[in-house]
């Protein structure tokens, strides 16, 4: 089955339940979606996603409800383990967008959500999920801002936390986070890839429920994204934005927004020539999502070694490959490596419009430079560039990108006199 940018509704079949159900993308088996733990196909193991009998309308969006709430015609629930995740803002960055040379760039800052990342979109839905399948500990692997949402929403929603990190590689203002808010944090010898096969392990094993972005329930909440940007492009510019540019990992967010477009596509919000070209970066260290689109290949080899300083996207084996390529292509989109240097100067970019983010975020506006250099995006384009996660997320790498602090006594005369050099 093709994930295609098609206005055909699919039939409802016996097992929804209120017009949701879940189905798989590969051999198109459908499932009910709250009478079992599932997270693939039981025929094929194939991706899931949810599926809706009626899709809304951007004008269907009323403003009830709050942030990722509000949309919650387009989620499988009425409503969530909320901490007030969503509705975060879409700055204007003047400088930048000259430097760049685009007709607009506009920055979605997802770590002014409330643990610092865009996460808290797919957890506040794949927490309430848990609930409704009755399920007690939730698990997750993370390169440490999943660990984070996890921990939070699951404290929230009363249930217990465990997640497994690469030992190392994660920012410190993950780890603290995941164990303040109450999570039993297993440190992995291994990178996040080996965290997730065993994470899948304990789930199958029926030790935990699994909420990396496998579980198909979090990327509805991470749909919001998109659809929150659509409204905004809108409302300031009078058109949706021609591209819209994201760091990958496991290629989550990428399924998440190409799925809303599809939906909105469906419900006839949008003509799928107006749907943003999604455009993926990677470090250069871990880009198995670059090479599959360079390649032109159906499938996304697996890479075992990985490095770069954006630790959140240390990820050799992009999981939601098979939903994020076609996202990829159908929109016209494409995907490129930067640099760890690169994305360090981004970083300084956004710092220098007042806007903090961890190095994985900055990775957007590194990839949009590169690409617009070369000549791949147009001087004409409008743009938006995700940052996914806040500059706090991981001190360590935004005192390095920051000037040294300089040591003065402590008397007046003394701070005029080093101030004069
Ligand atoms: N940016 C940040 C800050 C992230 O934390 C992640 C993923 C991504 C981008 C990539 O998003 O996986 O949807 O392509 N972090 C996960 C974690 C893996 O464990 O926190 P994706």
């Amino acid at each position: 089955m093709s994930l295609s940018l098609s206005a055909d509704s699919p039939a409802v079949p016996d097992d929804a339940d209120d017009g949701v159900w879940l189905e798989c993308i590969e051999c198109g088996e459908t499932f009910a979606p709250f009478d079992d733990v599932r997270y693939t196909c039981d025929e094929c193991d194939g991706l899931l996603e949810v599926r809706y009998a009626d899709l809304p309308t951007l004008e269907d969006f009323d403003g009830q409800g709050q942030g990722v709430w509000r949309y919650a015609d387009a989620l499988p629930l009425e409503s969530g383990v909320s901490i007030q995740e969503g509705a975060t803002p879409l700055y204007e960055v003047p400088r930048l967008e000259e430097s760049v040379g685009v007709e607009a760039l506009r920055i979605k800052h997802e770590g002014m959500n409330p643990t610092g990342s865009f996460k808290d979109r797919g957890m506040t839905v794949g927490t309430a999920v848990a609930r409704e399948l009755g399920v007690g500990r939730l698990a997750c692997a993370s390169t440490g801002n999943t660990s984070a949402a996890l921990a939070a929403y699951g404290t929230r929603g009363d249930m217990e936390t465990l997640v497994l990190l690469p030992a190392g590689k994660v920012a410190a203002g993950k780890v603290a986070q995941a164990s303040l808010h109450g999570a039993r944090i297993l440190e992995v010898d291994g990178n996040f890839d080996a965290c997730l096969d065993i994470v899948q392990d304990l789930a199958a094993r029926g030790e935990a429920y699994l909420l990396n972005s496998l579980n198909p329930f979090r990327l509805e909440g991470q749909k919001t994204i998109g659809l929150e940007i659509l409204e905004a492009f809108q409302a300031d510019y009078g058109t949706f934005p021609d591209r819209i540019v994201l760091p990958v990992g496991n290629a989550g967010n990428t399924s998440a927004l190409y799925k809303a477009f599809r939906e909105l596509v469906q419900a006839g919000s949008l003509e799928p020539e107006e749907v943003p070209k999604l455009t993926g970066v990677q470090a250069e260290g871990a880009a198995p999502m670059v090479e599959a689109i360079e390649n032109g290949a159906d499938e996304v080899r697996r890479w075992d070694e990985v490095e770069t300083r954006a630790t959140a996207i240390r990820i050799g084996n992009p999981v939601n490959a098979p939903k994020a390529l076609p996202g990829i292509r159908e929109t016209g989109g494409t995907a490129i490596a930067v640099s760890d240097e690169e994305i360090t100067d981004a970083q300084r970019d956004l710092a220098r419009e007042g806007i903090g983010v961890e190095p994985a975020s900055a990775a957007s506006v590194a990839g949009l430079r590169k690409l617009r250099a070369e000549g791949i995006v147009d001087d004409d384009e409008r743009v938006a560039c995700l940052t996914t996660g806040h500059l706090l997320k991981d001190p360590d790498a935004a005192a390095a990108a920051g000037a040294e602090p300089e040591p003065v006594p402590a008397d007046t005369e003394g701070v005029l006199e080093h101030l004069q050099n």
